[in-house]
């Protein structure tokens, strides 16, 4: 995405945006991975079900604010500069992580669809996205798994790539993402 104006920090609601999402993709992981605790059919498993695919679809949804809030609010530069290989990886992860965010839930809403299960977001039921086809909603259940754990590896990288930015080169990579830091 270019820099579209030279900017110290990311934009408070980039910053807001930011932290807000690590707490609820963390909490659609946890739905998911704890969802193992309680018997199928019991109201506890289906309310874990149902807390996953709201917290799934709220991530979507912030996610395209945050990319119009990052267009307009633009990206800080860092410094000192990072070699040209680093900024590369850097752009790289961060087109990954918004790619995850943005597909993977609606890799889900179709996954969904072609397996004739109800998508309900927050008490509401959602429209299929697709016509059920049970044999290729199976085969985006496993991607869906699939993606969600190699995702584990890209979120671990990038919260090391902050702290060697931070603790290591001392960069101002992190300070940029900190709330009421000029
Ligand atoms: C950022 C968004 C999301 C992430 C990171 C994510 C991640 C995951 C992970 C890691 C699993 C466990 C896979 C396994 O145990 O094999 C899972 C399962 C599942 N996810 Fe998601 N997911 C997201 C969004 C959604 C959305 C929006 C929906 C539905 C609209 C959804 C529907 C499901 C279903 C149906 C399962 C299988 C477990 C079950 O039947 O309750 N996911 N997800």
């Amino acid at each position: 995405m270019p820099d579209r104006h030279p900017v110290t920090r990311y934009s408070d609601l980039s910053i807001a945006l930011h932290w807000l999402m690590l707490g609820l993709i963390a909490l659609t992981y946890a739905f998911t991975e704890l969802r193992v605790l309680f018997e199928r059919g019991t109201p506890e498993r289906d309310f874990m079900r149902q807390a996953h695919f709201s917290c799934g679809l709220t991530v979507l949804g912030l996610a395209l604010v945050r990319l119009v809030a990052r267009w307009f609010g633009g990206t800080p530069a860092i410094h000192p500069p990072l070699p040209a290989w680093q900024r590369r990886a850097a752009r790289l992860s961060h087109a990954l992580l918004y790619a995850f965010m943005i597909g993977m839930p609606l890799l889900a809403l179709a996954m969904m669809g072609l397996r004739g299960d109800e998508v309900i977001f927050f008490g509401i039921e959602l429209p299929p996205l697709l016509a059920e086809d049970k044999d290729l909603g199976k085969q985006l259940r496993g991607w869906h798994g699939d993606i969600g754990r190699a995702v584990y590896a890209l979120i671990a990288l990038h919260a090391a790539a902050a702290i060697y930015h931070h603790r290591i080169r001392g960069d101002d990579t992190l300070r940029h993402m900190l709330p009421g830091r000029p």
